[in-house]
């Protein structure tokens, strides 16, 4: 693993007050770098980071350019998550086409100019649709079955772009499921876990859209930061695109099933139609990539990711679980 160390360094991480973008702060600052967040709040929350811990906060668009570049020519180092996210881009392409596009093309452009020491560009594992090969390697053809899809693919090929004709050190890596803690119900990529956990603590059924047997790579949002700012602080990582999962298939019956074993409750599920962003049977990982060239990889247990994510939601409603 390589030493994540920010001591003296700032880092820009847009979409800060996100899921993922609040615990990648989280982690920057305990390393002691400091962090200027800027995030339009659009599906972000300041809530959602810490109020112990010291950072900067802008509020605005990574649309904005001139925003964008003044605020990385304070910066050593880029994170780039900022990103309408895949329902509301599935409602309204035109504004994923602005901020997901648009944005991170801001940010590349800007990055001529203020020569950060490294960006990443936070992509997503949407773009292999329904691969042919599990599990799904980096090199195989992407797949865009959704206008989110075809958005993040779009900023990956800017970030390959930009560091091939501009010499702009951009990293990319392709998320697959995250969950963990800070995670909103309504987030769209793993909200479910959330839901479930919401639902069986009321004493609900779980609702499961379709059969349950769809698979995903579900990855714990420390395994996740971990290996973003892996890729942030290793000059190893430039021009590449690294798959951030855990290589283990695990089907929304069995998150159910374990979720259950760990709040120990008798469980019953209610099936759902299928929504129109649930085109994708299965899908896991090959991390082999980020395992041999960045000494990355995944730490945390499905079981024990789902253990810590159970214990925040109780912390978090006040229970004792
Ligand atoms: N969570 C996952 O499982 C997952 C999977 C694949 C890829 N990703 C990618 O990881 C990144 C973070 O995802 P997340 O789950 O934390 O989502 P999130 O919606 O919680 O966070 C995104 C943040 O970006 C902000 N934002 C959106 N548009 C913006 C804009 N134009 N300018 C400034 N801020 C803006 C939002 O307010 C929010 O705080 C995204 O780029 C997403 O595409 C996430």
């Amino acid at each position: 693993m390589i030493p994540i160390d920010f001591t003296g360094k700032t880092v820009l991480v847009t979409g800060g007050a996100g899921f993922v973008g609040s615990n990648l702060v989280a982690r920057i600052v305990r390393t002691g770098g400091a962090v200027i967040v800027l995030d339009d709040l659009f599906t972000g929350s300041r809530d959602n980071i810490d109020a112990d811990i010291p950072y900067e906060f802008i509020e605005g668009s990574v649309t904005d350019y001139d925003l964008v570049r003044d605020t990385m020519a304070r910066c050593d180092y880029v994170a780039h998550l900022a990103a309408r996210n895949i329902i509301i881009s599935t409602k309204n392409p035109m504004e994923d086409y602005r901020s997901n596009i648009g944005g991170t093309l801001n940010i590349l452009m800007a990055a001529r100019e203020t020569k950060p020491t490294r960006i990443v560009y936070t992509s997503s594992a949407s773009i292999y649709g329904n691969p042919r090969i599990l599990p799904i390697a980096e090199d195989e053809t992407p797949l865009t079955f959704s206008p989110y899809s075809v958005s993040k693919l779009a900023g990956e090929n800017y970030c390959y772009s930009f560091y091939e004709t501009f010499f702009v050190p951009a990293a990319v890596v392709r998320y697959s499921n995250i969950y963990g803690p800070k995670q909103n119900p309504a987030n769209p990529y793993c909200g479910v876990i959330s839901k479930f956990i919401q639902s069986i603590d009321h004493g609900e059924k779980p609702q499961i859209h379709g059969d349950g047997h769809q698979t995903r790579d579900f990855t714990y949002v420390d395994d996740a930061v971990e290996a973003t700012l892996s890729a942030l602080l290793s000059p190893r990582a430039e021009g590449m695109v690294f798959n951030i999962g855990t290589g283990t298939e695990t089907s929304i019956l069995d998150i159910v099933q374990t979720l259950g074993e760990v709040m120990k409750r008798e469980i019953e599920c209610e099936h759902i139609d299928r929504r129109d962003i649930d085109n994708i049977r299965r899908r896991v990982l090959n991390i082999e990539r980020i395992r041999t060239r960045l000494r990355w990889q995944p730490r945390v247990t499905i079981r024990e990711g789902l253990r810590r994510t159970v214990a925040w939601y109780y912390a978090s409603t006040g229970k004792t679980g």
